[in-house]
């Protein structure tokens, strides 16, 4: 199993949503978060010309657990649902999970996903 974290920009977390039952995953976790990624923020030009630098802007971080097998396929779908080809258009990590307990039954691994 692994844990995909999926950070995107928050207005596209419905597109997501939608790719990930389109391949049958339900299960998830969505938390508001901010972060910043290559180009440090964003500098906006205040009123008075200055420079106003906003360096931690709010993104959506999606987890899910999956089965190796859909890892691939849910990378793809993702990326598909939130690419603008503009700059913080977000990021995947996939990290190994050692375990999962689905705690109503006792079930165990990918069963319990
Ligand atoms: N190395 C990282 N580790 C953890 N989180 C990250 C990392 N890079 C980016 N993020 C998270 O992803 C969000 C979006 O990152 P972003 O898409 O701007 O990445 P980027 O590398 O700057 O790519 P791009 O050049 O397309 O903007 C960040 O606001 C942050 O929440
Ligand atoms: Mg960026």
């Amino acid at each position: 199993m692994k844990k995909i974290e999926i950070i995107i920009r928050p207005e596209r977390l419905n597109e997501v949503k939608q790719a990930l039952d389109d391949l049958g995953i339900h299960g998830m976790n969505v938390l508001s978060v901010t972060g910043r990624g290559a180009q440090r923020g964003v500098v906006h030009q205040g009123r008075g010309g200055e420079s106003v630098t906003v360096d931690m802007l709010p993104k959506i971080k999606v987890e899910v657990v999956v089965a190796d097998l859909a890892v691939e396929r849910v990378i793809d779908a993702v990326v598909a649902a939130a690419r603008t080809g503009n700059i913080g258009d977000g990021k995947i990590f996939v990290i190994p999970v050692d375990e999962a307990v689905r705690v109503r039954t006792g079930e165990r691994g990918d069963v319990a996903i």
